[in-house]
């Protein structure tokens, strides 16, 4: 009795050890130059297909096609966030990581709460190599502020989020975070590493190295990824998530016209759901499990649970997004390190094998190097991760992959001091 009383005190001691963490909703006041498209928005889940099939139709740009010319899209919206610093950390010029994630996710692809948080990159980056870390959820997705899908919620309203929110580390007015940040670095996940790709261009001044995962510059492959979503309205996918029927209304109806049901499901309360965002029409999401696997995993190196809950939890893309996630600068003049980290069979940026490049480098991600004329090669690093497809963060190895890049960053000299 004794001694198990110890073990459990043992553990309470292990996991109090653990990242400090301030949530806040942060309001932002943002302006960019955006792209004007004139498409009709799907209204209908057959309609988004006919999107994607424009979209992914070879020989021919359809951004190009239905861009009508350019805008400047300003307005102040509510970013959601999450600030984390190590326990008990000594520094007194610590270095913070902006966390940007890709599509399908939210912040909390940086801090996944399965199976006790054991693939959170952000324990990793705080506890083991104590960085500290702000991740936040995209302009448009999850808690942040929602817009129209087309001709706002685009790429470079979104950079400017990234770009405000570093100024505000920097100087100090972080809300809740008292202290001012002389080094900054930049990890993304997929379209969040295209966005820190171009932040780096556009704001070389803002960011310290930059860290690219699930990421290349090859195009070609990202039909692939488009196609195999079988991408639907987020809002009739998961009504109860992102349409606006809420819990009680779904009861209503269920005990209407199926009543069965009602005891069927009965062990979920849906009386206690949260509201419901109410998404438009534009917002898509993967049809099902079956997309999200294609997207993101390799077979049998991931927990089933884990795609489960990816599933549960995924997030819209919205049509603005789809359309200007390749609008990136050929040459990019950042010069500070960069790192790129790939699962070996990543399905948008390397098209399922990123070793196969025909001879002409070591890897798909390996090519980004002629992107970064002023960058050192001293400071350039492509490196593939085994056996993770391109939802690096769930697969088995996950820490691996966290190691590489913390270690990436110790080494030049970026660490909290
Ligand atoms: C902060 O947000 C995370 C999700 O991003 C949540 O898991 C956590 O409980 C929140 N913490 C507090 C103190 O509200
Ligand atoms: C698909 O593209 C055609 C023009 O090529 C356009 O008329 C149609 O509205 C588009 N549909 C969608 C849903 O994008
Ligand atoms: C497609 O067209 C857009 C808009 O003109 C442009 O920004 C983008 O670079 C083009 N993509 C390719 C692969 O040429
Ligand atoms: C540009 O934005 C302004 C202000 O939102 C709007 O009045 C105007 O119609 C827009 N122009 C185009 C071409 O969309
Ligand atoms: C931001 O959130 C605050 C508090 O919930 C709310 O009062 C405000 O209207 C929101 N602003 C925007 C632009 O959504
Ligand atoms: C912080 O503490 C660690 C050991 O706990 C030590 O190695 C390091 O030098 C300290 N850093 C500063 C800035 O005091
Ligand atoms: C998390 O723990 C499980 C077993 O509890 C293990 O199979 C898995 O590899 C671990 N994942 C990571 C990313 O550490
Ligand atoms: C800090 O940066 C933010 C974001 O750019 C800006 O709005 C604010 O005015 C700056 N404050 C100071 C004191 O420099
Ligand atoms: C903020 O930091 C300053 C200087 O380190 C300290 O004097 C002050 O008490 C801190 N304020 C809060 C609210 O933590
Ligand atoms: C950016 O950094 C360079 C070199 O340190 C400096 O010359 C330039 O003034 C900075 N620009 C801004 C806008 O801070
Ligand atoms: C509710 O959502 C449906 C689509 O799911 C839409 O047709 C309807 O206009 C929405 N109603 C309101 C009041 O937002
Ligand atoms: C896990 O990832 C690390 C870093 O890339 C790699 O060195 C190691 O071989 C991987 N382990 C397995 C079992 O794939």
């Amino acid at each position: 009795m004794y001694f198990s009383t110890l073990t459990v005190l043992a553990v309470l001691a292990a996991s109090s050890s653990a990242k400090q963490c301030i949530n806040a909703t942060v309001p932002v006041t943002l302006s960019a130059q955006q792209a004007v498209f004139n498409l009709a928005v799907p209204q209908t889940n057959l309609e988004a297909t006919d999107f994607i099939l424009n979209m992914t139709q070879q020989g021919r740009n359809f951004t190009d096609v239905v861009l009508t010319g350019y805008n400047t899209t300003t307005g102040t919206y509510n970013i959601s966030t999450q600030f984390c610093m190590p326990d008990n950390s000594n520094s007194t010029n610590p270095t913070v990581q902006v966390l940007t994630h890709g599509i399908g996710f939210d912040k909390t692809y940086w801090d996944l709460s399965f199976n006790n948080y054991n693939y959170s990159y952000i324990n990793v980056a705080t506890d083991q190599y104590k960085y500290c870390t702000l991740s936040f959820d995209r302009l448009g997705i999850g808690n942040s502020s929602h817009g129209e899908p087309l001709n706002e919620i685009q790429i470079f309203i979104e950079i400017a989020t990234t770009a405000q929110l570093t100024q505000m580390l920097r100087n100090g007015t972080f809300p809740g975070v008292n202290q001012t940040f002389n080094k900054v670095v930049h990890v993304g996940h997929s379209f969040g590493s295209a966005q820190t790709y171009a932040l780096a261009s556009m704001y070389p001044n803002l960011t310290d190295g930059i860290v690219l995962t699930g990421f290349s510059m090859n195009g070609s492959f990202v039909s692939s990824f488009a196609a195999g979503g079988n991408f639907q309205q987020a809002n009739r996918n998961q009504p109860l998530r992102f349409g606006n029927i809420t819990g009680i209304g779904a009861q209503n109806v269920l005990s209407m016209y199926a009543e069965p049901l009602v005891s069927y499901i009965s062990p979920i309360d849906l009386t206690s759901l949260p509201a419901p965002q109410a998404l438009p029409n534009g917002y898509l999401v993967t049809s099902d499990i079956e997309g999200n696997k294609l997207q993101f995993f390799k077979p049998h190196y991931y927990d089933p649970a884990i795609l489960e809950l990816a599933e549960r939890t995924k997030q819209p893309v919205t049509e603005g997004e789809l359309l200007t996630l390749a609008s990136l600068p050929m040459m990019n003049s950042f010069a500070g390190p960069v790192l790129l980290i790939a699962g070996d069979v990543d399905l948008p940026y390397c098209g399922g094998n990123c070793l196969a490049t025909g001879g002409v480098a070591a890897s798909i991600p390996a090519t980004v190097r002629m992107n970064f004329p002023s960058v050192a090669d001293s400071n350039f690093s492509a490196v593939i991760q085994p056996n993770t497809g391109h939802g690096l963060n769930l697969h088995y190895n996950a820490t691996g992959g966290y190691d590489v890049i913390n270690t990436f960053l110790n080494s030049k000299g970026l660490m909290s001091s």
